[in-house]
């Protein structure tokens, strides 16, 4: 029978499109960063903040993204770099200057909404990133930073948070 013949067309076809599928190469840019316009240019950010950050969010919500090998192969390429995209057009620390300042507050306020429902780093990342499982006192300590860093603001302390008190 010609079964075995059928597989191996199968098999050729799906093959022929996984290469072909290589060569859509998504956008990894990592566009430069003018340390003038990031978050820590900004705020306050004690080094733990600064290392939670980095191990949790910094792969998304910066333009210091670091691409993982599977970043190179589709479709999975596509998916990390819509996210990317995406979770850039959202939140970006690198650009955190061209915010206004209702912006910025906004931006906090949902950065310690997202730390503590846990709907950030997004789950899906989690197992491929372990170090951005945060414990609880992660993400107690980096929403308490986010309402902290809001509250300054509101408090009518200027935006750079340099000249409190
Ligand atoms: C794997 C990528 C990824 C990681 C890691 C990640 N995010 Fe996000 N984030 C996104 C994407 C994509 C969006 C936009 C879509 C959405 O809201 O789900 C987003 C949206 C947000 C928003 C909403 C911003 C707005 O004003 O619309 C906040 C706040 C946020 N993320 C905070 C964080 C924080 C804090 C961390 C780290 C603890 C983090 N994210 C880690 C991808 C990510």
């Amino acid at each position: 029978m010609n079964l075995r013949r059928t597989l191996r067309n199968i098999l050729i076809a799906v093959g022929a499109v996984v290469i072909l599928m290589q060569f859509i190469q998504p956008s990894r840019e990592n566009p430069p960063i003018d340390p003038a316009m990031t978050l820590q240019s900004h705020h306050q950010v004690p080094a733990e903040i600064a290392s939670l950050l980095d191990r949790a969010c910094r792969d998304c919500h910066s333009n210091a993204t670091v691409w993982p090998f599977y970043s190179y192969i589709a479709p999975a390429s596509w998916l990390v770099s819509y996210d990317v995209m995406e979770g850039r057009k959202h939140l970006n620390f690198s650009e955190w200057g061209k915010y206004k300042e209702g912006k910025r507050m906004q931006k906090l306020s949902g950065i310690y909404q997202a730390v503590t429902d846990r709907t950030m780093p997004m789950p899906k990342y989690i197992p491929l990133h372990p170090e951005a499982d945060l414990t609880d006192a992660e993400r107690t300590a980096l929403s308490s930073w986010a309402q902290q860093e809001a509250e300054r603001m509101m408090g009518g302390g200027e935006e750079t948070g340099e000249t409190e008190e």
